[in-house]
Parts: structure tokens; C-alpha cells; sequence
């Protein structure tokens, strides 16, 4: 008997595909939707061979109201959506805002009319980020929901704190018929164990680890480090890094939660700080990663990159609390899963 039906929206995606795992894998009955703008068909592959079974899939684009309507009159059942579908790139943000204002707030406004008009209760997980608290100020590191919203740095960070409050307002004027969970991701990296999925970054990568695996195999001449002149221990910056595959099952908990525990939540939208905890500096994390695959990765220190922040880690006790769930995956592993996917997508 399936536990529910999960619409996964960008579920071709680095995190969205790692969840359909994990959804799969607790029971529920996934419907995936994406528009490859930013993944590749080959990622359904990928998720066959994992799951063991063809997943239901339908190729169409949340800003298009017209295909968000199809989905939902093929699926009148959908219990829950994760709502993944988003551009996240922060640089390319700031190079395209209207695509990002558009793409990112369009796709979770025709999502949620669907998904309240049906007459049923709607229950949405939205994939939010860290970015809305800008650079946390010393007391409030690390980081808790309870800390203060900065203004976003980015078009990216600004798209996340708008749908965070179009999210609240709508749960608000629901009178409880629509329940959310935001999850704030701080910075997701690895693969999935089998390596037949993990981070598809076209051309350029935008996050520090695909540079650090693709300088280790050889395809990027080094990494170059953004600053080295930071506040911090050895003065590059500092992040939180979580495995993408515990960042997905805080996923299927954030599900568990809106469907079988509505009791518990108060009616109005939850947020939850998705991290280990603990800060790694680019330095440590370049030189943890040597350590754990034995593959020398080749650096050198550069000028600031523009709009990054020094420091940021989450305190993740309110998830740990209160979804049952924590990022305890050893680094290494974590490093290592990035390196076998590495070289599985070069066929070394
Ligand atoms: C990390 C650190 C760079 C590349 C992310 C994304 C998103 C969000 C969390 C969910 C920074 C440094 C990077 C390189 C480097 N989570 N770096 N050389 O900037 O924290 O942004 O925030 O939405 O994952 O928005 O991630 O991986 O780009 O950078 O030195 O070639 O690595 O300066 O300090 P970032 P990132």
C-alpha cells in the first residue's frame, strides 16, 4: 500500500532527483515533472536502474499554467508537492533577473492555484535556501530560523525570499487548507552511493565541488580559490556542506511531517535550517578532499569573487528536533561519493 503520492517538481534535478530516491524508497508514489532546463533525460535513467522501476515522469514547464493544469487533471490525487523547479545559480541570477523573477516565482504561483483549487487540502515542501540570511552578524552564527532575514545579495536569494512570503500569505488566507514546509539548504554536494546520479553542472560549474572534482580528474586546470583574505581561520570562506543524499531524506521527513503529523504544525508555514552544523573553509574543504579520495587537486588563491559571503553554517537543531532527522554522513564518504560520479560521467 503506498504511504501517498508526491509530486516532484524539477525532480530531474541534482537535489530533486536524490529525493525521488528517497521517496521511493520510503513508500510514496512519485510523479516527476521537469522542463530540462537545467538536467538532462539521462537522469531518469539513472533513477530506473537505482529504484528499479519506470517512474512516472511528464515533460512540461511549471510558468506554463496550461501544463500545470494537464498535470493536475491527469493527477487529481497528488497528496503533497516538493517544489523544486527554480534557476539557482546566484552569478547568472545577477546577469538574468528577469528570467530568474520569472522562472522561479511564476512556476510556485501556478503550482500553488492547482494545488488549493481542487476543493482538497494542499500540502507543499518548498526548496528554499540559506541565501535569505545573507551574511548572519557573529551572535547569530550558527545559523537558526530564528535569526534575521538580510536583504538578499542576489536576484536568486531575493526569488527565494519572495516565494518564502507569497508561501506564508497563502497559508494565511487558506484557513488551514494549505499547509508548508520551507527547508533553507546550505550547501549541498556529493552523489548518490551508486554513482549513477549526482551533480550535472552544464559548462562551467557553479558550486565550489564540481571545480574541485573536475581539477582532480583533470578536465580544470586548478581551482581558483576566491579569497584567501577573509576573517576567518585560514582566510578562505567558510560554508556549511551537507550530503545531497541527507538533504534528501529531510525531505521525505518534511513529507512524513505534513501528511501524518497536520496535528502538530500550528497553521501556519514551518521552516527548517538543512546543515550539519558544522562550518568548513574552501581550504579545508579542497585539502579534507585530498585526504579522503588520495587524488592531489590543484589550487590557487584569487582576488574575492563579487557578492559572496564570509561565513555561514546553520544550527540544525529545530530539524533535528522536530523532522527526526540529521546530516551525519562521514565527509569523507560525502568526498568520495563526488569523486566516483566524477569519474563515471568522464567513463574513467
Ligand atoms: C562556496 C564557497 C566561494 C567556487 C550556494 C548556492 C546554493 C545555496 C547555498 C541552496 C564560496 C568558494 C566557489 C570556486 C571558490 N543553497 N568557491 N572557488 O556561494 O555558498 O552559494 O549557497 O540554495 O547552493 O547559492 O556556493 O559552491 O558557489 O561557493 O573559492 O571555483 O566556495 O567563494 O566561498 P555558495 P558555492
Amino acid at each position: 500500500m503506498k504511504k501517498g503520492k508526491i509530486l516532484v517538481t524539477g525532480g530531474t534535478g541534482y537535489i530533486g532527483a536524490h529525493t525521488v530516491v528517497e521517496l521511493d524508497a520510503a513508500g510514496y508514489d512519485v510523479v516527476i515533472v521537469d522542463n530540462f532546463s537545467n538536467s538532462s533525460p539521462d537522469v531518469l535513467d539513472g533513477l530506473e536502474s537505482i529504484t528499479g522501476k519506470k517512474l512516472t515522469f511528464l515533460e512540461l514547464d511549471c510558468t506554463n499554467p496550461e501544463h500545470m493544469e494537464l498535470l493536475f487533471c491527469k493527477h487529481p490525487d497528488i497528496d503533497a508537492a516538493i517544489h523544486f523547479a527554480a534557476y539557482k545559480s546566484v552569478g547568472e541570477s545577477v546577469d538574468k533577473p528577469l528570467e530568474y523573477y520569472r522562472n522561479n516565482i511564476d512556476s510556485l504561483i501556478n503550482l500553488l492555484i492547482n494545488i488549493t483549487r481542487r476543493g482538497r487540502s494542499g500540502s507543499v515542501v518548498f526548496s528554499s535556501s540559506c541565501t535569505v540570511y545573507g551574511q548572519p552578524s557573529p551572535e547569530h552564527l550558527p545559523v537558526s530560523e530564528s535569526a534575521p532575514l538580510q536583504p538578499a545579495a542576489s536576484p536568486y536569494g531575493r526569488t527565494k525570499q519572495i516565494c518564502e512570503d507569497i508561501l506564508s500569505d497563502s497559508v494565511k488566507a487558506s484557513e488551514g487548507a494549505l499547509k508548508v514546509i520551507s527547508l533553507r539548504y546550505f550547501n549541498p554536494i556529493g552523489a548518490h552511493p551508486s554513482a549513477l546520479i549526482g551533480e550535472l553542472p552544464r559548462g562551467v560549474p557553479n558550486y565550489l565541488l564540481p571545480f574541485v572534482t573536475q581539477a582532480a580528474i583533470g578536465i580544470r586546470e586548478n581551482v581558483c580559490v576566491f579569497g584567501d583574505d577573509y576573517n576567518t581561520p585560514d582566510g578562505s570562506c567558510i560554508r556549511d556542506y551537507i550530503y545531497i543524499c541527507d538533504l534528501a531524506k529531510a525531505h521525505v521527513k518534511a513529507v512524513e511531517r505534513i501528511l501524518e503529523k497536520q496535528d502538530e504544525m500550528d497553521g501556519s508555514i514551518e521552516y527548517f535550517n538543512l546543515g550539519t552544523g558544522k562550518g568548513l573553509s574552501v581550504l579545508e574543504v579542497i585539502n579534507r578532499f585530498m585526504e579522503a579520495t588520495g587524488v592531489n587537486v590543484p589550487y590557487k588563491i584569487v582576488g574575492r569573487r563579487a557578492g559572496d559571503i564570509e561565513q555561514v553554517w546553520a544550527d540544525p537543531s529545530k530539524a533535528n528536533k522536530i523532522l527526526g532527522w540529521s546530516a551525519d554522513t562521514p565527509l569523507d564518504v560525502v568526498f568520495k561519493s563526488a569523486w566516483e560520479w566524477e569519474k563515471r560521467i568522464r567513463a574513467i
